[in-house]
Formats: C-alpha cells, sequence, structure tokens
C-alpha cells in the first residue's frame, strides 16, 4: 500500500515517523488512552518507539495507520487507523490527546479516512466498536456516521482489567 497525507478542515492526516515517539509515549500514558486502548504492558521510550514503526510499515497492507497533527505545525494531535482490512471489510480505532479533546478531532478524523477508504480501497463496511462505558467514542461514532447495530456482550477486555460489553457500529458506503 502506497502511503499518503489527507486533509480535513485544518487537520492533517499523515503516517507517523520515528520523531513521533516522545508524543506517542505521553499520549499512551494519559489514563483515558491507557484504559480504552491498551497496549498491554508499560509505556516507555523503547515502545512507543515500535510503536510508531508497527504503525509507519503498511507492507503488509492490512492496515492502515495516521498521525493526526494540525496542518499549521504538524502538532501531534491523535492517531486515526483502518485495521483487519480485509476484501472489503475493515475496522476503525482512533485516540486524541487530551488537550486536544472536544474540538471535533477524532470525529472529523474518523470521517476522513472512513471516506477515503470507501473511495480509494473501495471498501463496503467499516466496523467500530467500543466500550458501553465509553460514552466519548460513542458520540465520536455517530458524529462520524457509524450506525449503532447492537451490544457484543463482554466481547474485549479493557486497559482496567475488565471484560466490557461493547457497541458494535458500522459504516456502509451506500450508507452516503
Ligand atoms: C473518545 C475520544 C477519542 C474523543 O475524541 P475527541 O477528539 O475529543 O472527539 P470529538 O471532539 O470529535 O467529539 C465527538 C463527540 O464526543 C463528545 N465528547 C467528547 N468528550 C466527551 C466526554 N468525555 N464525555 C462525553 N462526550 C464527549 C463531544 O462533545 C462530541 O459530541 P457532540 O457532537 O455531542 O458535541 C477521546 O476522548 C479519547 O481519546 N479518549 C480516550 C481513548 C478512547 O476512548 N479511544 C477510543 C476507543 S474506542
Amino acid at each position: 500500500m502506497e502511503q499518503f497525507e489527507l486533509t480535513a478542515d485544518g487537520l492533517l492526516l499523515r503516517p507517523w515517523r520515528d520523531a513521533d515517539a516522545p508524543a506517542v509515549r505521553d499520549a499512551l500514558r494519559d489514563p483515558d488512552i491507557a484504559r480504552w486502548n491498551p497496549q498491554g504492558g508499560p509505556v516507555d521510550e523503547a515502545s512507543a518507539l515500535l510503536w510508531v514503526r508497527r504503525r509507519a510499515d503498511w507492507s503488509a497492507g492490512d492496515h492502515v495507520s495516521l498521525a493526526v497533527a494540525t496542518t499549521a505545525d504538524d502538532e501531534l494531535l491523535g492517531s486515526v487507523s483502518l485495521h483487519q482490512i480485509r476484501g472489503e471489510n475493515a475496522g476503525i480505532g482512533y485516540w486524541t490527546v487530551p488537550a486536544a479533546r472536544g474540538r471535533g478531532v477524532a470525529s472529523r478524523s474518523v470521517d476522513r479516512l472512513t471516506r477515503w477508504a470507501f473511495d480509494a480501497l473501495r471498501l463496503h463496511r467499516v466496523e467500530l466498536c467500543h466500550a458501553v462505558a465509553n460514552t466519548a467514542s460513542c458520540r465520536v461514532a455517530e458524529r462520524a456516521g457509524y450506525a449503532a447495530e447492537g451490544t457484543l456482550r463482554e466481547s474485549y477486555r479493557y486497559g482496567d482489567g475488565r471484560r466490557h460489553d461493547e457497541h458494535l457500529h458500522a459504516r456502509l458506503a451506500s450508507d452516503r
């Protein structure tokens, strides 16, 4: 898969690079991100660099992972990624650094990457799962056009060590 950049209303969605590692380390230590995007262990400088390099390597063709930054000065605001790209389906995940929350960063990024996936990859369905307790993520899904389809019971173990019920949302290419 060839790497690319997208823009959306003052946001730059671009491939990850090594220089992002310190900001990623800080972001992954945020309690909300650690809870809802668990990394499976403590986050230090070295693991943050590995995290960035895994996401910068698109060679397997099964994911598209982008840093979300300001177009003005490339300040890191968040992360958005398509994962498990198989056939016409994929999943989507995201986080926003604490200082940039509540400004539409996640919902605009999810919408932009989803539209790219329908247009460029010709995907038909993208799924989004979040813990029922994560109400902010539910709003992101709704704002980004992902219809709620149901509740998955105790479907994923999050960073608090508990299995949580999750809402399954999805957006179809034909929804537009
Ligand atoms: C969930 C998260 C990604 C939202 O990012 P964001 O950039 O602040 O989201 P947006 O600004 O696009 O907000 C989208 C909606 O969520 C709402 N929202 C944001 N934070 C909220 C909160 N703490 N509680 C309730 N609603 C919240 C916004 O008000 C907005 O809703 P509105 O349209 O009714 O105003 C961010 O809080 C985060 O990174 N949390 C920790 C990690 C996480 O939950 N990742 C997702 C895992 S599924």
